[in-house]
């Protein structure tokens, strides 16, 4: 296996992008840390994880506290030996115009999908640096390259992201820690076709969520279909095999952002 004994880390791993994202990672020889606010969920990923004959633990964070993410990373070392990959992917939308958006709603998203990603970083870069190797692979969005209606604050949280993973990467760029940033474009998780998602916001007059969801697919993505958990989970692996690059932000998005 190409990364066979290496560690990852995947926040926000409990479902969704950060369930295939550590998946993909396992199937590639990684045992891995779930982290996620919902721990249960994430107990349920690193059981799966588990069947597929790889060490898995399970950790409650919340990526917006610093002392949870310190002991996240600590339990990591501590119990799977290393952290070796790290995917910074916990997230959270909103879908709100900028009137209708209240400071607290911008704080939230700000919170969790920018501040998250600088403290997990910021708690995983030394242990990378003592042993002279490490992946950091933050999950920004196209949404980090092009703004959305709606969107403002999720937009201005992702394009953080990406300026982060940039300057990072030329921070680190003499030791042997590459960052990334994965750009995922549409994927049916709960952001899009939950109660709350993009699909029945986007819902047209007498228009199922369904119907919504297919429209939107097929108007948005040049290639007409959604992209999948393993689509992400496939840049990933390639991220933590590839020595030379770094500070990409990298766009899995069936060419929404040619
Ligand atoms: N689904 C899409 O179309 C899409 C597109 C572009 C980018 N993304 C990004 O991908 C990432 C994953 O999104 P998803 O679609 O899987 O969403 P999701 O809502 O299905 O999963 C997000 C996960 O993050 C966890 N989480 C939320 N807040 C947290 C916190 N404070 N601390 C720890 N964990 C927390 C949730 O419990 C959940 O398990 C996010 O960063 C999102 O912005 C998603």
């Amino acid at each position: 296996m190409k990364l066979d004994g290496k560690v990852a880390l995947v926040t926000g791993g409990g479902r969704g992008l950060g369930e295939g994202i550590a998946k993909k990672l396992a199937e590639a020889g990684c045992n891995i840390a779930i982290a996620d606010i919902d721990l249960d969920n994430a107990k349920k990923v690193a059981e799966d994880i588990k069947k597929m004959g790889r060490k898995a633990i399970a950790v409650k964070v919340d990526v917006t506290k610093w002392e949870q993410v310190k002991s996240m990373v600590n339990k990591t070392i501590k119990e799977l030996g290393s952290l070796d990959i790290a995917v910074n992917n916990a997230g959270v939308i909103s879908i709100k115009s900028v009137e209708e958006l209240s400071e607290e709603d911008w704080d939230h998203v700000l919170d969790v999908n920018a501040k998250g990603v600088f403290l997990c970083s910021k708690a995983e870069i030394p242990h990378m640096k003592e042993q002279n190797w490490g992946r950091i692979i933050n999950v920004a969005s196209i949404a980090g390259k092009q703004g959305f209606p709606d969107l403002a604050h999720y937009s201005a949280s992702k394009f953080a992201v990406v300026g982060f993973t940039n300057a990072l990467a030329k921070e680190l760029a003499k030791t042997k820690i590459t960052v990334n940033a994965i750009c995922p474009g549409i994927i049916g998780t709960q952001m899009w076709y939950g109660d709350k998602g993009l699909a029945n916001k986007w819902k047209g007059e007498k228009e199922s969520m369904e119907e919504s969801w297919q429209r939107n697919q097929e108007s948005l993505i040049p290639q007409g279909v959604a992209q999948t958990p393993e689509d992400m989970g496939g840049l990933a692996v390639y991220f933590a095999t590839a020595p030379h690059v770094t500070g990409q932000a990298v766009a899995v998005d069936g060419g929404m952002t040619l």
